[in-house]
């Protein structure tokens, strides 16, 4: 895993250093100020019942995911020289917690200390507390409407600044009454209902890489599955729900979901085989296995 920690930061650092920028923010509160969807649970409760129990709504307190963290911060970032703690900012945080870019240098340093405190403190509630602190920039109803909504990855590039206070929509709602209720514009993104919109998170190579060198969700889906005919987008199969999209995003480890993605046929001959040694014959089997992958990308992925 140390050794996994130190390449992936070796790798990061060469490929990513567009990626390195730092914001104004100086507490953890005042980052996600203009983030929190508490205000959206009211009149969606249904939607924010489903997020609440996807992985994005983990997406830094997931127990693996944090101390992956933890690993990357004590076993990588702290054994390179020169080296510093930001980086967890900008080589997981980008994806994981993208309101965490907007940190100061000061903070995101704040941020790598809270994530090594909530695996490793001896003290449970000290551990309660940091990952209390941390929540607040799991990945939540504004980062996918208003931060990563507008751009997508568009030519390899980054999503363009959201405009603050705005809700980005697949656009099919009559008169969302947003601006009334919380002060918020409502925009149709066209983004919203492709698999661009998901680029940015689940992909991460650099523009031009091939499924080869860099075997994300995103390219595999454009060279083995877009490429051979497939139609669906991201959306299709991980949002399809009743009366609205499923903001629930199964995926591995949902048993039914993933069993959607085999199908498996067995056929099995019955044949008799011949014992040479002992010369004589016993029942054997013939057994023929059809194996297909219906998700539009590898399995597994993760
Ligand atoms: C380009 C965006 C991006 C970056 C950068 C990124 N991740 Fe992730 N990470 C994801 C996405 C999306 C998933 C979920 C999809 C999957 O499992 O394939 C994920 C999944 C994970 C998981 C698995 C969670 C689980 O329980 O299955 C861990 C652990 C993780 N990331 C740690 C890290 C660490 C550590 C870094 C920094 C070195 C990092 N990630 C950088 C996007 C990113
Ligand atoms: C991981 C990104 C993501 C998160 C987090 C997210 N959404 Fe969405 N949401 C989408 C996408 C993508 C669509 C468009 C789906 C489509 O139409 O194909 C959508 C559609 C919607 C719609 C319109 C469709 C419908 O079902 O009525 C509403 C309303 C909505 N989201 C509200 C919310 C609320 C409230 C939260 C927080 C509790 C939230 N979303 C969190 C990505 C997200
Ligand atoms: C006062 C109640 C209320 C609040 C608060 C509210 N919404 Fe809505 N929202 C609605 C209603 C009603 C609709 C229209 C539903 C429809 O026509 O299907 C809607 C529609 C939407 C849509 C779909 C718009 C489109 O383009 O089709 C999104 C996305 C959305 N809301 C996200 C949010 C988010 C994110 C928040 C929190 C920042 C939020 N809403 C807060 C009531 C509310
Ligand atoms: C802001 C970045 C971001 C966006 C946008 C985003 N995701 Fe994710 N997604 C993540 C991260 C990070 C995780 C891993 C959470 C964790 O650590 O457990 C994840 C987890 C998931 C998972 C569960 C992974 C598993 O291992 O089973 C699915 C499925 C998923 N995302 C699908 C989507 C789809 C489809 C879209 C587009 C409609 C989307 N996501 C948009 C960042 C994002
Ligand atoms: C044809 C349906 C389909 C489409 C299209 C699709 N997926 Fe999936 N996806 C699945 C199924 C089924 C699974 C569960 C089995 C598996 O892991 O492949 C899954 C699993 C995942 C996971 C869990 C990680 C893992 O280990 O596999 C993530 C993350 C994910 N998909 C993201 C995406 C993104 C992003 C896109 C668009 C670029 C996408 N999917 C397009 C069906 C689909």
């Amino acid at each position: 895993m140390r050794f996994l920690s130190v390449f992936i930061l070796v790798i990061c650092t060469a490929l990513i250093p567009q990626m390195a920028f730092s914001g104004n923010a100086k507490t953890i509160d005042e980052l996600v100020s203009s983030t929190d969807s508490s205000q959206c649970v009211g009149c969606h409760a249904d939607i924010h019942e489903n997020w609440s129990k996807s992985w994005h709504a983990k997406s830094v307190t997931d127990p693996r995911t944090i101390r992956t963290f933890r690993t990357f911060i004590l076993g990588g970032i702290d054994k390179l020289p020169g080296v510093k703690r930001t980086e967890l900012t900008h080589m997981c945080l980008m994806c994981h917690a993208p309101a965490a870019l907007n940190a100061s240098d000061a903070l995101s340093e704040q941020i790598a200390e809270l994530v090594v405190t909530a695996v490793d403190d001896k003290d449970a509630a000290k551990r309660e507390a940091a990952m209390k602190e941390l929540s607040k920039l799991d990945i939540n109803c504004i980062t996918c409407h208003g931060v990563k909504a507008p751009g997508g990855l568009v030519n390899g590039n980054l999503p363009l600044p959201p405009d603050p206070n705005t809700i980005y929509g697949p656009g099919d709602a009559k008169n969302p009454p947003h601006k009334d209720a919380i002060g918020f514009n409502t925009v149709k993104s066209e983004n919203m209902k492709k698999a661009e919109f998901c680029a940015p998170c689940h992909h991460g190579c650099p523009p031009g890489m091939t499924s080869k060198d860099c075997p994300t969700q995103w390219t595999v889906y454009q060279e083995h599955y877009l490429a051979h005919g497939g139609k669906q987008t991201c959306q299709d199969c991980h949002m399809q729900g009743k009366g609205g999209a499923n903001h629930r995003f199964p995926g591995i480890y949902e048993k039914e979901f993933a069993a959607t993605a085999i199908d498996l046929t067995l056929t099995a001959t019955p044949t008799r085989h011949f014992d040479h040694l002992e010369n004589k014959a016993m029942p054997a089997v013939v057994m023929n296995v059809k194996l297909k992958n219906n998700a539009a990308h590898d399995l597994p992925h993760g």
